[in-house]
């Protein structure tokens, strides 16, 4: 799945617009996010899949601003949908999250490049939202190796 975006990516770059209108969209997913409660346990190469897709969008959108190459990036969590994928179960018809999706994308400015959005207009931090609750107070203290180490 990683290889197959990525090289997509690469042949489809110089088809994309350049005069500034030209975008490049991933439909990725936040429920398979590190930062997730559960991972539901069988959703590992998914989970990995997303991940290296979400870090190339991001990585892209920086070398695109860098280089001065005028095609917007964005990550699409398309919401929880009623498709073949999960067994037609889901909070969002087909058509609702596609109409969504498609006016977030017509609208995308290149402000918005590199950001992970909702299928309705919200951002999601690429820090992640949602935490392990026994994980959130925890701290690793290193004792002798900020000695060392300063
Ligand atoms: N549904 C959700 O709740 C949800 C949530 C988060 C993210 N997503 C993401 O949204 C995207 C679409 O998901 P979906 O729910 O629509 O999945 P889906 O119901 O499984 O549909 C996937 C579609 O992709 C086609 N496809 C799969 N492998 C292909 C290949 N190698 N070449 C060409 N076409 C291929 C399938 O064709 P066939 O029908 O011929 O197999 C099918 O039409 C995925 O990236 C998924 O990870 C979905």
């Amino acid at each position: 799945m990683v290889v197959g975006r990525f090289l997509v990516t690469k042949h489809f770059l110089p088809l994309i617009k350049n005069d500034g209108t030209g975008k490049l969209i991933y439909i990725t997913s936040k429920s398979v996010s590190i930062s997730a409660p559960d991972h539901h346990g069988e959703v590992t190469g998914y989970g990995m899949a997303k991940a290296a897709a979400n870090q190339q969008l991001k990585s892209l959108a920086l070398d695109f601003q860098r280089d001065n190459v005028p095609i917007t990036t964005l990550a699409f969590e398309p919401g929880f949908i009623k498709t073949k994928l999960t067994g037609w179960l889901g909070r969002v018809d087909i058509e609702e999250a596609c109409t969504g999706m498609v006016d977030i994308i017509e609208k995308l400015s290149p402000d918005m490049s590199g950001l992970f959005m909702n299928w309705n207009g919200k951002t999601i931090p690429w820090s992640g939202g949602r935490q392990m609750s026994s994980d959130s107070n925890r701290r690793v203290v290193l004792e002798s190796s900020s000695s060392t180490r300063e």
